[in-house]
């Protein structure tokens, strides 16, 4: 039986300004389960780091607000914690990796430092045994010349190696739960690999369950095994990435997959999809993909379609679905 370790459910977080209400994340629901990697994708803006933020209650204040749903952290309510009980769980249970290393590392501590303060907050342990457990974490990360490196400041570090660092701070606290939001976006092509295979490698290791959020499909085939696509602030489309790739079943889905190209075969051309999504502060009544669905039927204008049940595991939100 699978152990589900996070469950995010109805999840709700708007942002409130004079123009009104921008309904960044409206309604996602999934679930993580302990060793296992879901991927969370979906075109710029459609909510997916409004929901790696929310989960560790994170959301930009006071603009944002998460204004309804549920997050459990192995049945635990986080959204009833108080700011002091949730400081116990960032960077412990749930620990993030975002898309810029530099903005994660201390430009003014050395890298040695920095490990040490993330491993200081779980052990009591005299500095310098903490400075010994720091190197070995590097030398976890495969960074070459761990020791030495600890006395490097960020900015002497290539992007790779900045992201290690970044993924040993992480990893310092044993986390449940791993977030990682576009963390390879800002290296290059080699470099995201092995970073990839490297999370991979840690992951099964300590079973810890990945959230793992990206627009590269080549990297979801590669590294998830569950996949939940998301359009204009909810999931849309969810399932074994298998079964989603082979079947896609919204057409959202189906554009997207058309749109990148194959990892087995070379494309010249991609296909593009029509159109932009709606403003999240001006959504239509129905479907919100309707606009730009090639499918689009009466009913798709009128209602937002449920989530339409599949096969084992796999579901998407479209009324051709029911039917
Ligand atoms: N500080 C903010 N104030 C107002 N709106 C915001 C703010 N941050 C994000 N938004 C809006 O919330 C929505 C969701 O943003 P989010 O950052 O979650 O998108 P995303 O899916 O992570 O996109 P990307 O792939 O570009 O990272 C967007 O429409 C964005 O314009
Ligand atoms: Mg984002």
């Amino acid at each position: 039986m699978a152990e589900a370790v996070l469950e995010v459910e109805d999840l709700h977080t708007y942002f409130f300004n004079r123009r009104g209400v921008l309904k960044a994340v409206d309604g996602v629901s999934f679930t993580l389960y302990r060793g296992e990697t879901l991927g969370l994708v979906g075109e710029s803006g459609c909510g997916k780091s409004m929901t790696a933020l929310s989960i560790v209650r994170l959301v930009p204040r006071p603009a944002a607000r998460i204004v309804r749903g549920q997050v459990r952290l192995r049945g635990e309510d986080l959204l009833a914690k108080s700011e002091r009980e949730m400081r116990q769980v960032r960077g412990r249970r749930i620990a993030m990796i975002l898309q810029d290393p530099q903005a994660s590392l201390n430009p003014v501590f050395t890298i040695g430092n920095q490990l040490v303060e993330a491993f200081a907050v779980q052990r009591r342990w005299p500095r310098r045994r903490l400075w010994t457990l720091a190197a070995e974490a590097l030398r976890h990360v495969k960074v070459p010349e761990a020791a030495r490196r600890l006395y490097d400041f960020p900015h002497q570090l290539s992007g790779g190696m900045k992201q290690r660092v970044v993924g040993a701070i992480a990893l310092a606290g044993a986390p449940e739960v791993l977030i990682a939001d576009e963390p390879t976006t800002a290296l290059d092509v080699t470099i995201q690999l092995q970073f990839l295979r490297l999370l991979k490698e840690l992951q099964a290791e300590t079973q810890m369950a990945m959230l793992f959020i990206t627009h590269d499909f080549g990297i979801v085939a590669r590294l998830c095994d569950r996949v939940a696509v998301m359009y204009a602030g909810r999931i849309v489309e969810q399932g074994p990435v298998r079964a989603v790739f082979r079947q896609p079943a919204h057409p959202y889905t189906q554009a997207l997959m058309a749109s990148v190209p194959r990892l087995d075969v070379k494309v010249d051309t991609l296909a593009t999809i029509e159109g932009q999504p709606p403003a999240l502060d001006a959504l239509p009544e129905g479907c919100r993909f309707a606009p730009r669905c090639p499918y689009v039927e009466r009913r798709c204008q009128q209602a937002y379609p449920p989530m339409v049940p599949l096969q084992a595991d796999h579901a998407a939100a479209c009324w051709r679905l029911e039917g």
